[in-house]
């Protein structure tokens, strides 16, 4: 049977990696899974259940994450950041998702997007992909995303709060003992400081065909 084709996508918050899988996946025809919700559907549930997701084992909540859940549309706030953040750095929260993650691609192939993706979900996969920018570049990515009000006028001090943030959530993610942020030793990176979004789906498409076309020569 012919392998399918699975493209993992890791990097820090807000680099554009949903923004890029969810395209790539349009453009191949690939299911899209956007895996950081999954965590953050578990931290949803410990803050509503009144649960300190630093403390608290998360095993509970995790095992009864489905992907209908991810549709809430209240798990992307703050207080969601760092509640997904802190049960994803629990052992047993991340080997309960695990079996979701693998089973969503394993068939009929698909593009996900997290962190552990190319390490430890789909060491296999067909591309790997670390999208990276700084972190001035992705606090304002962030700030528009959330508040796009380009003439507030404190709209620097917002951005550098927001900076601070995420740099605090990719040191806890990038220094946690379990499945840490990292590129894989085959990922291939994209800077995308410079790059509009149009340029960096070009590039990831020219690294997959580039990738794919090797396979089949190869
Ligand atoms: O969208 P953003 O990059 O800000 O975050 P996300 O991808 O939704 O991920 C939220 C949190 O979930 C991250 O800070 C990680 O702690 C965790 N996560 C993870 O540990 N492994 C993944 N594969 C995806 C997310
Ligand atoms: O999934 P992740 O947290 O890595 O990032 P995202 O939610 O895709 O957010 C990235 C934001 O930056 C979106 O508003 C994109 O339109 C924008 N952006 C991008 O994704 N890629 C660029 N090269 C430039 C901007």
């Amino acid at each position: 049977m012919k392998k399918a084709l699975v493209i993992a996508i890791d990097g820090p918050a807000a680099a554009g990696k949903g923004t890029l899988a969810r395209r790539l996946a349009a453009a191949l025809g690939l299911p899209y899974l956007d895996t950081g919700l999954l965590y953050r559907a578990v931290g949803r549930r410990m803050i509503d259940a009144g649960l300190d997701p630093a403390t608290h084992p998360a095993d509970d909540q995790a095992r009864g994450i489905r992907l209908a859940d991810l549709e809430r549309d209240d798990l992307r706030v703050p207080e969601v950041d760092r509640a997904a953040s802190l049960v994803a750095a629990q052992q047993a929260v991340r080997a309960i998702l695990v079996d979701t993650q693998r089973n969503f691609a394993i068939a009929g192939g698909g593009v996900l997007d997290g962190r552990d993706i190319g390490t430890v979900i789909f060491p296999d996969a067909t591309v790997k992909l670390f999208v990276t920018a700084s972190t001035q570049a992705r606090a304002r990515r962030r700030w528009e995303q959330m508040a796009p009000d380009l003439e507030a006028p404190d709209r620097a001090a917002r951005i550098a709060e927001v900076a601070a943030q995420l740099q605090a959530r990719d040191d806890a993610d990038a220094s946690r003992a379990v499945a840490p942020l990292r590129a894989a030793d085959d990922a291939v990176w994209i800077d995308t400081d410079d790059m509009t979004a149009d340029e960096v789906l070009d590039e990831a498409l020219r690294i997959v065909r580039q990738r794919t076309g090797d396979l089949k020569t190869g």
